[in-house]
Parts: C-alpha cells; sequence; structure tokens
C-alpha cells in the first residue's frame, strides 16, 4: 500500500505504470511463444525494476532475465532472480572478480568477443574456484559488434571452450539498429536473415563437436520474424512491456503504452502552457514526448531541463492541471526516477522500485 490513493494526490513528476496495459504486455509476449521452441529471456533494461521482472517470468514461458550491466545483474540476483545473462562484454578484473562472484551465487552468463577477455575472465574464475557460463557474441548486422558470423566464429568458440573455469554455452547474436527500420517487410526480412546467419553458426560449431545450448537475440521490433525460426532458443525483448509510441509507430498496437509520466501545468498563457517536467523526467533519445487526451498541440520546448513548453492554440488549461506525458523512448525514461507508481485508471496500487540506476562506484570491488 502507498499513502497515495489515486494519480491525483501524487507529486510530480512522477513516473506511472499503467498495470493493466503491462500485464496485457506481458501475457501477449507469453502467448506468442506458446508452443515455440525459443522462450523469453526479458531485458531487465528497459525498466530496472525487479518486482516487474519478477511478473514477467512469473507469467511463463521465460528462460531468465537479460541484464545490460552488472549492478542490474546484481539487483536481480539479489531480488531472487535465478537466470540473468549479462549481454555485453565485461572488461577489467574489477568487474571479473564481480562477475565471477556474482556467478557463485546463481547462474550469471556474461558475453566474450575477445580472446584476451575470455582468457582473463578463465582466470579470475580459477582464482575463485568458479566456473562461469559464457556466449559468444557474433555480429549478425551492421552498427553492431562480436565477431563475424561463419568459421572465425567457430575458431573463437574452439579457443574458449577449452578455457578452465569457463562453460561455454551459447551464442549472442543481437541485430542492434535493425529494430529501428521503419519499413516493416523489410526491417522482418533484415532479421530473418540475420538471424539465420547466427542459426547456420551454430550448426557449425555443433559440427564442430561443441555443444552450443543457447542462440540469444532479437528484440520487441523483430522478434516475430525470427519466431519460427529453428535454432534460436531466446528471445531478448526489453521495450514490448513499458511500450512507446516511438515502438507503437513501427511494430502496431501488439503492446500498449504502460508508461506516461504525470506532470503538472506550471504556468499557461494565451496558446501555451508549461509543464513541471523537461528532459530530466522524459529522456529525449527519438524526440519530443506526446500529451495523453491531447490533440492539436505542438512541443515547442522539449530539451529544457525540468521544463516542457507546448503551444495548443484555444487550450482551457489552468495551473495546476495534470497531464499525462508520453515519452518517445520509455527504456530512457524509466531510469531518470526511483519508483514506478503502479496503477489502474486513477487507483494507485503500489510503488515499485527501479534499481540499478546511475552509475555507483561503491558497488565496485576494491582493485
Ligand atoms: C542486447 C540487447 N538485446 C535485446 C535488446 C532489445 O530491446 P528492445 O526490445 O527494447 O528493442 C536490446 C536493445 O537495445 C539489446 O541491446
Amino acid at each position: 500500500m502507498t499513502r497515495w490513493r489515486t494519480i491525483h494526490d501524487l507529486p510530480t513528476p512522477a513516473l506511472l505504470l499503467d498495470w493493466p496495459a503491462a500485464r496485457h504486455n506481458i501475457l501477449a509476449a507469453t502467448h506468442l511463444v506458446r508452443g515455440k521452441t525459443a522462450r523469453l529471456r526479458p531485458h531487465f533494461k528497459s525498466h530496472k525494476c525487479v518486482p516487474l521482472a519478477k511478473e514477467q517470468l512469473a507469467a511463463g514461458n521465460c528462460c531468465g532475465i537479460t541484464a545490460a550491466t552488472l549492478d542490474e545483474a546484481a539487483a536481480l540476483v539479489d531480488g531472487g532472480v535465478n537466470d540473468v545473462l549479462l549481454a555485453n562484454q565485461l572488461i577489467g578484473a574489477q568487474k571479473l572478480s564481480r562477475l565471477v562472484e556474482l556467478s557463485k551465487r546463481t547462474t550469471v552468463r556474461a558475453c566474450v568477443d575477445s580472446s584476451d577477455n575470455a582468457s582473463a575472465m578463465s582466470a579470475e574464475a580459477i582464482r575463485q574456484g568458479a566456473r562461469v557460463g559464457v556466449l559468444a557474441e557474433i555480429k549478425i548486422a551492421p552498427k553492431r559488434w562480436g565477431l563475424p558470423p561463419g568459421d572465425e566464429a567457430v575458431a573463437f568458440v574452439r579457443q574458449i571452450a577449452a578455457l578452465p573455469g569457463l562453460r561455454f554455452d551459447g551464442l549472442q547474436a543481437y541485430y542492434g539498429g535493425l529494430a529501428h527500420l521503419h519499413d516493416a517487410a523489410e526491417r522482418d526480412e533484415c532479421a530473418l536473415r540475420s538471424m539465420e546467419l547466427a542459426v547456420d553458426t551454430r550448426h557449425r560449431i555443433e559440427a564442430a563437436g561443441i555443444a552450443c545450448p543457447i542462440l540469444s537475440g532479437a528484440g520487441t521490433g523483430t522478434f516475430w520474424a525470427v519466431l519460427d525460426l529453428p535454432g534460436v532458443t531466446e528471445l531478448q525483448l526489453g521495450s514490448y512491456v513499458l511500450m512507446d509510441w516511438d515502438f507503437q509507430t513501427r511494430t502496431g498496437d501488439r503492446f500498449q503504452i504502460a508508461l506516461s509520466v504525470l506532470a503538472t501545468v506550471i504556468s499557461a498563457s494565451g496558446d501555451e502552457f508549461v509543464l513541471d517536467v523537461g528532459v530530466k523526467g522524459l529522456g529525449n533519445k527519438l524526440g519530443p514526448p506526446r500529451l495523453l487526451g491531447q490533440q492539436g498541440y505542438e512541443v515547442l520546448r522539449y530539451a529544457a531541463e525540468e521544463h516542457t513548453v507546448v503551444g495548443l492554440p484555444g487550450h482551457r488549461l489552468k495551473v495546476g492541471d495534470r497531464l499525462r506525458v508520453l515519452p518517445s523512448h520509455a527504456g530512457c525514461t524509466a531510469h531518470l526516477y526511483r519508483q514506478f507508481v503502479v496503477h489502474e485508471g486513477n487507483s494507485v496500487r503500489d510503488l515499485w522500485p527501479i534499481s540499478a540506476t546511475g552509475y555507483d562506484l561503491t558497488t565496485a570491488e576494491a582493485p
């Protein structure tokens, strides 16, 4: 329970999670993979909220959670999530030490695409008497990174599979910017073709006598293109649970917008008004925010730190009125807050903490 019964009582800006919409998204993704071989591995970076990750897992058809940073992985492990893929390269002694420590508590895998990094990870695992699962990252699309798919990746896998302290578990293959292609047919085609490169690499690794149980990748904008592709085992959807208007323009209304920011009109004159939230409470990765339930407005200034200036001819808004603002990219908004206000209509259901925000030196191991 919270001390706020309705969203009207909240101080602003406040980060709202529309629970029926989020629940719809969770169930829709769960339903889409029913009967398929691939499982969901929702990406935590989109919301950084452990209770929400647990709802995603509880809905079923998931094999674990994806994380982008060590702090995210630690928040998940501390929160009781027992299968985390750190879909990133961890470079340097401090990070490797922390990774190995986490992996001793539960399944925490990381990605590698360089021999030096793999050797350093192996040495740290041996030092700590542990064995860390790794995925070799392959580059399946432009503007992404990793090893070239095919024989070069197989040669790398041969090396790392032989390293003590490491357990080769499979391939990481994410196609990055492809998810943002606007033409749906082109996006699906590119996603499918790139993921086929990963499937082919997986087959080559297995033909070389090395088990390759995992092939993990895909995202909200593209996962259905590879849903029926044999050989893909995990889908790393992130944005689908919160959604935003930018994703909706590309993926339709399969998923509903669950994230908004509640803001207050702090000044109104003529055809303009000002809201008490700016780029520090909205993010601005993909352009200006939209206003829920308003038509004919123009966001005149959205990159101010704590304000948004809106033009709306003939508006009747008064100082103190509340509006719900829809950021362009939900994944660059949630981390700006310390909690989600979980609501159903106007009723506040709960507050859920947001973890692993900011970059915290106090979590790092002493060198
Ligand atoms: C490694 C990785 N996997 C998956 C995703 C998919 O996220 P989303 O579903 O939000 O596009 C991303 C997003 O950038 C990513 O970096």
